[in-house]
């Protein structure tokens, strides 16, 4: 048979020059300290509410406006003010498809959350970023700088992954008054371990949206679920991007029950907080450098054998993130941090891996 040369449409140059980005996930039947997920359970609220939802009512399209009024309600906001997401990584998907066109500048702290740049680079916008310092302090006067007329989104992930480190209201304020012609988007998904918000902002600050997660204290990454919110004029040009449907009814379904158990949030958020002090002293004790972290996980120093103590921990059944990639990252480990019998067993392994790495 003669052979023929079969045509295949082409994607977009854009997307041609894109890298696929594939989350080290695999077998993770460990102690999970890699993803800055709740490491233990969603609210037991939860699970009931799962339990009881009937083969029947799965036949309906998931119907959103009912629970984006309670979230809503729960934040202080106007249900218009608030859309749900399928996680927060459609909340930024769908935020540069609304405002980037090509000639506009996303402009982002970095090393930051990864999927800002893997959303940015499917647009025809150009990423600009600003190295934080040594320090990985915030790099608020230079942010300023590099703000330009073409600046139409500022990504700052507050608290910042994989550094912990914050942003103060101030000097968000100040960055959304310095390049009006820009979404600020201040990405809350570590808010409950840091306590500190500018939600109450929204609507107050023209150029001002927050994205809060279910999938991190909450614990509900599998579902997920995600949020943004932000003035009704903005909120209005997003929903035309935004798929009616692409949370799900189940996610639905759970979100009421989540945040009116306020009681297991605490609690989680308690232990999170009591054990990442019991590892920041466990690794001052081993020397070893961390970054101060408002987060549920701690940046480490680790240095040239950065590999093998991923893998020698992963030996110890403690999975943990190399971030040696990420922009002044070299030989840096981020460790989720869990309740405090799950650091118990993961301070037990790293001074082993320490050791063995002497
Ligand atoms: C800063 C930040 N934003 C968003 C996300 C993703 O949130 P979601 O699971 O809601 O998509 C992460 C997850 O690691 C994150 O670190």
């Amino acid at each position: 048979m003669a052979e023929t040369t079969v045509q295949m449409p082409a994607a977009r140059a854009r997307v041609r020059a894109m890298m696929e980005y594939h989350p080290p996930l695999g077998s993770r039947d460990a102690l999970r300290l890699d993803f800055n997920e709740n490491t233990l359970a969603c609210s037991s609220k939860v699970s009931e509410t799962l339990a009881q939802i009937s083969a029947g009512s799965l036949t309906r399209y998931p119907e959103r406006e009912p629970v984006e009024a309670i979230v809503a309600a729960h934040l202080g906001l106007k249900p218009e003010q608030v859309a749900l997401t399928n996680g927060v990584d459609e909340a930024i998907h769908v935020l540069f498809e609304t405002f980037l066109e090509a000639g506009d500048e996303l402009l982002l702290p970095v090393p930051t959350y990864t999927m800002y740049e893997v959303y940015a680079s499917s647009t025809d916008a150009q990423a600009v970023t600003v190295l934080a310092g040594d320090n990985l302090e915030f790099p608020f006067e230079r942010l300023l700088a590099a703000i330009t007329p073409r600046t139409k989104i500022i990504a700052v992930a507050n608290p910042n992954s994989p550094s912990g480190t914050v942003a103060t209201r101030a000097q968000l304020l100040e960055i959304a008054r310095r390049a009006p012609q820009a979404v600020l988007l201040v990405d809350e998904a570590y808010f409950h371990f840091y306590g500190e918000t500018v939600m109450d902002l929204i609507g107050q600050v023209p150029n001002l949206m927050v994205a809060r997660t279910f999938s991190k204290a909450y614990g509900l990454a599998g579902l997920r679920l995600g949020l943004l919110a932000g003035p009704v004029e903005l909120m209005r040009w997003v929903r035309r991007v935004l798929s009616p449907y692409s949370v799900n009814s189940l996610a639905l379904a759970c979100l009421p029950p989540a945040l009116n158990d306020t009681a297991y949030l605490d609690w989680y958020v308690s232990e999170v907080l009591a054990a990442r002090a019991e590892l920041e002293a466990a690794l001052d004790k081993l020397e070893v450098k961390r970054w101060p972290s408002r987060a549920n996980f701690i940046l480490v120093d680790i240095g040239a054998k950065h590999r093998e103590f991923v893998q020698r921990m992963r030996t110890a059944g403690v999975l943990v993130r190399d971030r040696s990639n990420d922009p002044g990252c070299e030989g840096r480990v981020r460790v989720t941090i869990g309740t405090r019998e799950q650091m118990g067993a993961a301070i037990a392994a790293l001074k082993e891996t320490m050791a063995a790495l002497q």
